[in-house]
Formats: structure tokens, C-alpha cells, sequence
């Protein structure tokens, strides 16, 4: 999507789709409806009267030759009651407009800004929704919606031109969206083309196109290097597994704190031998969905170029039963030294995780961060709606929730405390891989956690965020992104 700026005075724009906003109460006197001429808001006031128009929240109203205006169409979306509005989800009301247009064939938008309460930040906004709205899951049609596709995004200025660092939040939210939408692309495959190498292929091709390093370990290494618990999961299947490392290390960046962001990596999980029901079984094609995230905040600062050191990990395997498969009442001693007693090999995340936390740290990671579809557990608990954060690090897990609360990616805390530690002991070996069905995600997490150690460290289960179940008026059925605007944030954010 090209993204142009217009300035001078609105009536004269002519655009196929003229975006605009109003608020529930004075739909026709408020938001950028404000900026519009008097034929206009007449007009609206006519609608507001016989109560077509009210400004509930993401309430379309379109209107075709609207007075006074050279716009052949005006859409007004509603923004919902003022007191109620929350800036982090302005960028749903773009979207709905970019959406709107898709659906009636129009390849181009013309969003007008507030003229008095236009902030970079809220710039940054509009592109990111409307970006992120332009989606959809389609790849495999033969008829696509690609035909559908806003082409240009123009931002109308109103009276106040725009200034440079409103210029350049765009070029961020440019950036930050695409990022996510990558991210939507990788969870989106089908597992067959999907597989770790094809996973690990896409990093390396990321990462050359945007000058970062890359380095892919395969079998023989992830044996060798002893990361047992990794190889365990992996040695069911007959897709070797990856172990993907994208390194970001700008010189000028302080020595300390090095980010390491491992994502959960595993590309089909049938659950092994203590395999999974076949109903929804083909929904396990996403559970690579916490590594496209990791790759997806790489491609993203690649370009932004915050001065902060990352590392990224992603473990990448299918998760398999077979003749070669691990099996429930096996010992594995991970690389870390730390045995473990698998109880149920469906609880394969925290294995390949536990690997790659310690890999991270061995490779200088001070500052861990996870995302992972770790465990249906947190979809009870928070729906689809919120990612669980965990940790033990106050500092590190508010700095998650803060740039969460920023960007409006809902994300809350779930406890971690050592009285939950004897749900998933182990009669045979330090630790077991699961913590049975209370508490689950809180049990998930803390395994995972035995491997951060005493390094400050946060795990994101985005086992219900990762995937919108329906269509959403400003964002397309289908994987979600959820998590990479967040994590870009936090890094833009942390030498500042
Ligand atoms: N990948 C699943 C978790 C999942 C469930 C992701 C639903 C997305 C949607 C994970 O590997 C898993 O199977 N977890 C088990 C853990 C249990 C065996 C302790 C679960 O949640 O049932
Ligand atoms: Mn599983
Ligand atoms: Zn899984």
C-alpha cells in the first residue's frame, strides 16, 4: 500500500472514498466530521435526526456525490461515546475504512486526520490499522481478494500541514505493519508448506533482505550441541528440524541488555505419541506462530534500527508420533543439565523452548522474552482476546504490559510462584513436563521459566491471540500478529 500525504482544503480532494469519524452523541458535529463543509454536515444532521446515524463504535455510514464535496463518496465511522475512546485503538477505525473500500472494489482511501489532535503517534496509528486491515488469508485461492487491494492510503493534512515527525511515524507504521503482516503470511501456511526448513528458509531470506545475520543449525548440530529436550520432540518426525538464530548487533547499541526473543517454533504438533483428537487437529498448523513472531519484530527493527542489541531464537520442528517418536515415561537431561520426565508428549512447546532459552543465553542473551502457542489452558482463562504475560522480572514483564497498554494489544499478568512448582514434579527426574489441568498455563510457563534462570525473563502465551476466529470489521479472519507491534515498541523503547 503506497502512502501519500495531501494537504489543502478537504472539499476540493478527489478521492473515490473520503474517510471520516464522528462520535456517538453529535455524530454530525464531532471528530473529523468537524472539518467538513456545510452542504455536508447538513446532510448529516438529516441522518443523525432520523437515527441512521449515531456514532456507535465502527458504525459505517456511506454516502455517494456527498454535497459540497468533490470526494465521490463520504464514509463517516463511528468512534463510539468520547469519554470511552481509547487512542491505542484508533487504528480500528482506518481499518474499518480500508475494509469497507475492499469490499466494494474501491483501491483507494483518503483518511482525513484531526487537525488539532494529530500527534505523531496518532499518525503512526492510522497507517499500522490500515495496513494490518489490507490482509487477507487468500493465498491459496484461485479467486483471490487480492484484486481487492487498497492500493493508496492518501492522509488528507485538513488545515495543519504535516510535520516531519509525523512524516516519519508514518514511514514507522509503515514498517511496524508490514512486519506483522509477514508474520500473518508465515502462521498462515499450511504445514506441508511450512515444514522447518521451509520455516528456517524464509528467516535467511528475511534477514539477507534486510542486512541482518542469520545462521540455521540442523540435526547433527542441535545432537551435538546436546540440546536433548529440542531433539526429542524432533526425532519423531521425518522433517529435520531447525534451530534459526537472526542476529541484530549494532555497534553503536550499549554492550548490555542483549534481548534474546525465542519463539516457539514447532510447524505441525499432532501431539506425538499422547496425540490430539483430529477435530481442530488442522488448527496445529499455527503453532509456529510465537518464531513468525520473533521474526517478524527482526524484520521490523532491521529497518527501524532501535540501539539495542537482539538475538533471536526459534526452534523449529513438527511435533510427530512414529517408531522413532519420544514417549510418555521417557528421561531426557536438557542441554542445561536439568532432566526431565515427559508425562504427555502434547506438552512438546516447553521442551524446544527450554533448549533454545539456554542456547540464547550461552550465545549473550541478558533479557529473555518468549512467545509461544504454549497452552490451550490460557484460551480458558482469557479467550482470544489477551495474551497471557508471565515472569518473575517486575521491571521486565511492566515493561510488556506498558508497551501492550501503548500499541493496544491487550496482554495481562498471570501469576507465577513457587507453590505451583509441586504440581509438575517429577517422582523420576528434577522436573515433569506437565502440571495437569489446573493452572495449566501458569505450570507451562514455569517450566519454561526453569530455564531462564536467574536472567530477567518474560513468556508471552499467545496460544488464543495468535488467530482471529471471525472477521472483525478492520482485520481479516485469520492469523493475527498479534504480539509484534508490542515487542517493536518495547524494543524502540528500551535505550531511549
Ligand atoms: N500447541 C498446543 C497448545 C495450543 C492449544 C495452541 C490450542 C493453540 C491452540 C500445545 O503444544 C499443547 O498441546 N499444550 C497442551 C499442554 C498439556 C498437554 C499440558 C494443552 O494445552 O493441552
Ligand atoms: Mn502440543
Ligand atoms: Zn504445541
Amino acid at each position: 500500500m503506497k502512502i501519500e500525504f495531501r494537504e489543502g482544503p478537504v472539499e476540493r480532494i478527489e478521492t473515490p472514498l473520503l474517510a471520516v469519524v464522528s462520535f456517538e452523541g453529535n455524530p454530525a458535529s464531532s471528530g473529523t466530521v468537524e472539518q467538513l463543509p456545510a452542504g455536508t454536515r447538513k446532510m448529516l444532521e438529516e441522518l443523525q435526526t432520523s437515527g441512521e446515524l449515531t456514532g456507535k463504535a465502527l458504525e459505517c455510514t456511506l454516502i455517494h456525490h456527498p454535497p459540497g464535496l468533490a470526494a465521490s463518496r463520504l464514509l463517516v465511522i463511528g468512534a463510539g461515546k468520547r469519554e470511552k475512546f481509547q487512542l491505542p485503538h484508533l487504528a480500528r477505525l482506518p481499518g474499518t475504512a480500508v475494509r469497507q473500500a475492499r469490499s466494494r472494489g474501491i483501491h483507494e482511501v483518503s483518511w482525513l486526520t484531526h487537525a488539532r489532535l494529530r500527534t505523531p503517534e496518532t499518525v503512526q496509528q492510522a497507517v499500522e490499522g490500515a495496513i494490518m486491515a489490507d490482509y487477507d488469508a487468500d493465498k491459496y485461492r484461485t479467486e483471490k481478494n487480492a484484486a481487492r487491494r487498497v492500493d493508496s492510503l492518501a492522509l488528507l493534512a485538513g488545515e495543519t500541514p504535516f510535520t516531519e515527525a509525523e512524516k516519519a511515524a508514518v514511514e514507522r507504521g509503515r514498517i511496524i505493519a508490514e512486519a506483522a503482516n509477514f508474520t500473518r503470511d508465515l502462521v498462515n501456511e499450511p504445514s506441508n508448506l511450512m515444514t522447518p526448513t521451509i520455516l528456517a528458509d524464509h528467516a535467511v531470506a528475511m534477514a539477507k533482505q534486510f542486512g541482518l545475520e542469520s545462521t540455521v543449525l540442523g540435526p547433527e548440530e542441535i545432537r551435538s550441541l546436546k540440546m536433548n529436550t529440542f531433539w526429542a520432540v524432533a526425532q519423531g518426525s521425518h522433517e529435520p528440524p531447525r534451530l534459526i538464530v537472526v542476529r541484530y548487533m549494532p555497534r553503536e547499541a550499549p554492550a548490555a541488555p542483549v534481548v534474546g526473543l525465542i519463539g516457539k517454533g514447532i510447524t505441525f504438533d499432532t501431539g506425538g505419541i499422547s496425540i490430539k483428537p483430529s477435530q481442530n487437529m488442522e488448527e496445529m498448523k499455527t503453532d509456529m506462530a510465537g518464531g513468525a513472531t520473533m521474526l517478524g519484530v527482526m524484520r521490523a527493527i532491521a529497518q527501524l534500527k532501535p540501539r539495542v542489541r537482539v538475538i533471536a531464537v526459534v526452534p523449529a520442528t513438527e511435533n510427530m508420533p512414529g517408531g522413532q517418536a519420544y514417549k510418555p515415561g521417557d528421561v531426557i537431561t536438557s542441554m542445561s543439565g536439568k532432566t526431565v520426565e515427559i508425562l504427555n508428549t502434547d506438552a512438546e512447546g516447553r521442551l524446544v523452548l527450554a533448549d533454545a532459552l539456554h542456547y540464547a543465553k550461552l550465545q549473550g542473551a541478558t533479557a529473555l522474552i518468549d512467545a509461544a502457542t504454549l497452552t490451550g489452558a490460557v484460551t480458558i482463562a482469557l479467550g482470544n482476546i489477551t495474551t497471557g504475560v508471565f515472569g518473575y522480572n517486575k521491571e521486565w514483564v511492566n515493561r510488556v504490559l506498558a508497551s501492550a497498554a501503548a500499541v493496544g494489544e491487550r496482554m495481562w499478568e498471570l501469576p507465577v510462584d513457587d507453590d505451583y512448582r509441586e504440581l509438575y514434579k517429577s517422582s523420576i527426574a528434577d522436573i515433569a513436563n506437565t502440571g495437569g489441568r489446573y493452572g495449566g498455563a501458569i505450570t507451562g510457563a514455569m517450566f519454561v521459566g526453569e530455564f531462564a534462570g536467574d536472567t530477567p525473563w518474560v513468556h508471552l502465551d499467545i496460544a488464543g491471540t495468535r488467530w482471529n476466529y471471525e472477521d472483525k470489521p478492520y482485520l481479516a479472519k485469520g492469523p493475527s500478529g498479534h504480539g509484534v507491534r508490542t515487542l517493536v515498541h518495547l524494543l524502540m523503547n528500551l535505550n531511549k
